[in-house]
């Protein structure tokens, strides 16, 4: 009963009739089960080898109890049978035709007095009996009608329910044939050559098929992220800063921030330094020499750190450690140009010498802001925060006391994630010292507060990344389309 073999013998049966009326009474006159039966009607209608229409109608189907009936005869007729000429007794019979036969047949033999109880044997009343039960049960399979009382009383047994069937009634379709031909999806060089390229049936394209899904043109998880810090900053009054610059020399990375040379961020196992150009070009001369002051003996109300500082140290080119670099070119340049009070902000890439992880890279992204203007205070630090990551979405923010060679105070910044359930750190801040800010001429008086964090943790926090080698670097996975899995406004998606 394999569909192919099913499927052979409809078609002949389609071509020699003509018609097939009643795939239910095909069935059943082949001895084949109706669903296969109904499965290879779909196809081939589907090939346009025969056309179908359905049919539907409720009718009595056999119980599983039934179809062992059918097949062993009713249990009153397997008790009967069971009963030799002779007689048995009650527990032989019982043991003979099984627990669950027994019960029902033998009451139903009684009563219908086939046998009958001659103590201590049950003996035979009649040679032979007619399995009228069983009877009823093929007539119903084979979808015939039965007399209401009948019916009745099969129900009541409950040998049969009611069932919504389904068939068919089949015709030749426009593409008739005794066998199925396998349309061909391509010309090969074997029906080329052997010429049965002529006779083939080709399988059609289907042109409503779904491709596969684009995997390149996507924008990168980081860029859309960055975008949508950038648009916050610029909703709040900030410029960019330009950070085209990854080079830079120690001076503006370290020193111009009142970093102490001996600093271990100063080291190679932290930095990465530049064997060629290994010195930067110039330095601003004057502003240079506050600077030494101000590390070697301080000024300014501070006592400096007491050292020996080396002009050459400060030349040592390196890749840039942290875009505060960039903020304290520009904060010397407005002190130069004449202090303005002004909002600046910078997302760029920054170099660290680390060993890499699922949660460090050797280059990352930092996102930087700052404000400078007269009078600032700690509490303007951490209104401008709460605004800032408010924008994000994360609007429970803590502060812990930390340091900075740059900030005092120095804080660092977590924030409640109410899809993970937990505070997690997201950036550092502080107020840029006045051995920093002094000596680049700005007036006194004028404070700049100040923050940064990376860009690549709140991406892989938004878009559920555990690894940050998956995002950033040569093993980034191919494209896919990242959807953010947490982001309460949806800000970033809106971007593009
Ligand atoms: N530059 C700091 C860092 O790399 C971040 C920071 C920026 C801290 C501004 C305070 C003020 O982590």
């Amino acid at each position: 009963q394999d569909k192919e073999t099913v499927e052979e013998i409809f078609l002949a049966d389609v071509n020699s009739v003509g018609e097939i009326l009643d795939s239910g009474e095909w069935a059943l006159n082949h001895s084949i089960d109706h669903g296969v039966v109904c499965d290879v009607i779909k196809s081939l209608t589907g090939f346009e080898l025969v056309s179908s229409k359905e049919l539907s109608r409720e009718s009595w189907v056999l119980e599983p109890e039934a179809e062992d009936y059918v097949q062993h005869g009713s249990a009153e007729m397997q008790v009967f049978q069971a009963v030799p000429p002779e007689g048995i007794t009650l527990a032989e019979l019982k043991a003979k035709v099984g627990e669950k036969v027994f019960s029902v047949g033998h009451k139903n033999a009684m009563s219908r007095k086939w046998i009958q109880m001659q103590k201590p044997l049950i003996v035979r009343k009649l040679d032979s009996v007619e399995d009228s039960v069983r009877n009823h049960l093929v007539t119903i399979q084979e979808g015939k009608e039965l007399s209401p009382e009948v019916i009745k009383e099969l129900k009541s047994r409950k040998l049969i329910s009611r069932r919504l069937w389904k068939g068919y009634s089949v015709t030749k379709g426009p593409k008739f044939a005794l066998k199925r031909r396998k349309p061909a999806t391509d010309v090969t060089r074997e029906i080329l050559q052997n010429g049965s390229w002529k006779d083939q049936e080709y399988k059609e394209y289907n042109f409503d098929a779904l491709g596969l899904p684009v995997e390149g043109g996507y924008l990168h998880p980081l860029l859309k992220v960055r975008a949508a810090f950038k648009k916050i900053f610029l909703g709040m009054g900030f410029e960019e800063m330009p950070t085209n610059n990854f080079v830079e020399s120690s001076f503006w990375n370290f020193d111009a921030l009142f970093q102490p040379q001996a600093h271990p961020a100063r080291d190679s196992h932290d930095t990465f330094f530049l064997k060629t150009p290994a010195k930067t070009i110039e330095l601003p001369e004057d502003y240079l020499q506050r600077v030494k002051t101000v590390h070697e003996v301080g000024g300014y109300e501070s006592i400096g750190y007491g050292y020996n500082w080396k002009r050459e140290e400060a030349e040592k080119n390196l890749l840039r450690t942290h875009t505060t670099a960039v903020s304290s070119r520009m904060l010397y340049k407005l002190a130069q140009e004449g202090f303005r009070p002004k909002r600046y902000f910078s997302i760029d890439r920054v170099f660290r010498n680390e060993a890499v992880d699922r949660t460090h890279l050797c280059e990352f992204h930092q996102i930087e802001g700052l404000i400078c203007d007269r009078g600032l205070t700690l509490g303007d630090l951490i209104g401008v925060l709460y605004e800032f990551f408010g924008r994000l979405g994360m609007t429970k923010l803590r502060f812990k006391p930390a340091y900075n060679p740059y900030t005092e105070p120095s804080a660092e910044i977590f924030g409640y994630h109410e899809q993970l359930k937990k505070w997690v750190e997201i950036g550092n801040s502080g107020m840029f010292r006045p051995e920093m800010l002094l000596p680049m001429g700005l007036p006194p008086g004028v404070n700049v507060i100040a923050w940064g964090l990376s860009l690549e943790r709140p991406t892989m926090i938004l878009y559920g990344i555990d690894n940050i080698r998956e995002l950033f670097g040569h093993k980034v996975a191919g494209c896919r389309d990242y959807q953010p899995k947490c982001h309460p406004d949806g800000e970033v998606d809106k971007q593009h």
